[in-house]
């Protein structure tokens, strides 16, 4: 299975401003030009969060909006991302008065655990965590079916949690931005994880506020310096045990 997940992890950021001009108007959104909100508390919108425990008992942090009673679906996010990347179809109402959304932060980012043990991050602990998300909600409505949202890395996750425990609980999978040939992106890797991945503070943190503003495709207009620092914000929690590891894993 692993032979066919080769990923274009790092396209999410990319994919993140076409994904924002096409579907997403945040209601009370301040910057029209990225149709991206940044500061409007989750209270404002009545997102609930829980946490479940994956793989090795790291804690993995959910959040959900909408009524539970509705279609589920549940977003994965990519490589070096966490869950706020998925903002702006989240808090897009056109979406959460139909559907029970669910969104979650991959181990070693942002509010979930962050082991500093590069064995923690192999692609079928990610699965075993999106099998814990996954059992939670359809424990509280049982017969429930989901629909998984993967985007780039999050696809490697949804395709092996399929392989690996079944498609009893999912009726659907969206593939955004998900697979590529490993050749092609191995060695563009290789060039950027070097320096994140760097022992020096100042080198790593200066390559991870570098990555969405290098990453935005050549028809786009560049990102802000909010959004690069939003962005950042998350980054830099990331540990440098999850970079190599993970990166060696969806690949
Ligand atoms: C989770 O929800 C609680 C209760 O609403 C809230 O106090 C807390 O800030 C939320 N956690 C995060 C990380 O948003
Ligand atoms: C997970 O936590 C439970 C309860 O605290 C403990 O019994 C178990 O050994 C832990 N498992 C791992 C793999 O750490
Ligand atoms: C990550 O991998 C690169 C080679 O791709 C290596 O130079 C670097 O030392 C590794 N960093 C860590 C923390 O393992």
């Amino acid at each position: 299975m692993k032979s066919i997940l080769a990923f274009l992890c790092i396209c999410i950021f990319c994919y993140s401003l076409k994904i924002t001009t096409t579907t997403a108007i945040p209601k009370d959104d301040t910057n029209p030009s990225e149709h991206y909100s940044l500061y409007n508390s989750d209270a404002d919108y009545g997102i609930r969060n829980f946490t479940v425990t994956g793989a090795n008992n790291v804690s993995i942090f959910v959040e959900e909006i909408g009524d539970t009673k509705n279609p589920t679906v549940v977003f994965i996010h990519g490589f070096l991302a966490f869950r706020l990347i998925f903002n702006p179809v989240f808090k897009n109402e056109f979406l959460y008065k139909d559907l029970h959304l669910v969104r979650y932060d991959s181990r070693g980012t942002l509010d979930s655990g962050k082991p500093t043990d590069p064995n923690q991050y192999v692609m079928d602990y990610n699965a075993q965590d999106l099998k814990a998300i996954v059992d939670a909600v359809v424990n509280k409505s049982p017969g429930k079916q989901i629909t998984l949202v993967g985007w780039s890395m999050g696809t490697a996750i949804a395709t092996l949690y399929l392989g690996n425990f079944g498609q009893d609980k999912v009726n659907g999978l969206v593939t955004l931005c998900g697979n590529v040939e490993r050749q092609t992106i191995a060695p563009v890797g290789v060039a950027l994880l070097d320096p994140i991945a760097s022992k020096d503070y100042q080198e790593s943190i200066e390559a991870r506020y570098a990555l969405p503003k290098g990453l935005v495709g050549k028809n786009r207009p560049p990102i802000s310096e909010e959004t690069a620092l939003f962005l950042l914000g998350g980054i830099a929690l990331i540990p440098t045990a999850y970079v190599n590891a993970t990166w060696t894993s969806c690949n």
